[in-house]
């Protein structure tokens, strides 16, 4: 069994850069620590500590993010990811509720990360092809969220990752003492 896990699904990048910051940021033997992809996941990797990433995609995180945090029972378990429409603690808590509710209440939750992380520029154009179409005034709003995103995650948030890496690392090893 690996000490630390650092599983994340990321489509354009951005979870990644936070998954090897976190990898990275954790201070162990190599063999004690793993870095993967949920899309290479099958299951026989077990952990003493989750650090469990995704991106956003309406409101939510993929179906194999959701089997992963549902299969876990009695582990120390940390939340990352990011997203491209909110930089408030109110929605980075909305984000943590909703994937917390796959989580068994036999494991114990460390806490949570998000930031914001650029959008393809497809998805600008698109909006922009719209100006004109239907209401001007939201999607001026939702371009001004895309450009807002458009530079994460930046060295900012790998720095904030760090320092919630070792955060949640302190907090893991606290908890596991009280057990002993
Ligand atoms: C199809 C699609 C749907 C998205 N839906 C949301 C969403 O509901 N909420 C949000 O905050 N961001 C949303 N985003 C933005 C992504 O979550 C954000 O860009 C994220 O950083 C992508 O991470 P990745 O590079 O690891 O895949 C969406 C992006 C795409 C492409």
């Amino acid at each position: 069994m690996k000490r630390y896990l650092v599983a994340y699904a990321s489509e354009t990048g951005n979870t990644l850069m936070l998954a090897k910051e976190i990898h990275n940021a954790i201070n162990c033997p190599k063999d004690e620590k793993e870095l993967v992809d949920i899309r290479s996941w099958n299951g026989t990797l077990d952990a003493e500590l989750y650090f469990i990433g995704f991106w956003i995609n309406r409101g939510s995180c993929s179906l194999e993010i959701i089997d992963l945090i549902s299969s876990l029972h009695g582990k120390n378990v940390a939340f990352f990811g990011t997203c491209g429409l909110g930089d408030s603690y109110e929605y980075h808590k909305m984000l943590e509720q909703n994937a917390r509710a796959w989580l068994a209440e036999d494991n114990n939750f460390l806490g949570s990360f998000f930031c914001l992380g650029k959008m393809p520029v497809e998805i600008r154009n698109r909006y922009e092809s719209l100006r004109g179409n239907c209401g001007d005034v939201q999607i001026d709003f939702m371009l001004s969220m895309l450009d807002d995103a458009a530079s994460h995650p930046d060295n900012q948030d790998l720095l904030q990752v760090r320092l919630f890496t070792d955060e949640m690392l302190i907090k893991a090893e606290n908890y596991t003492a009280a057990y002993i």
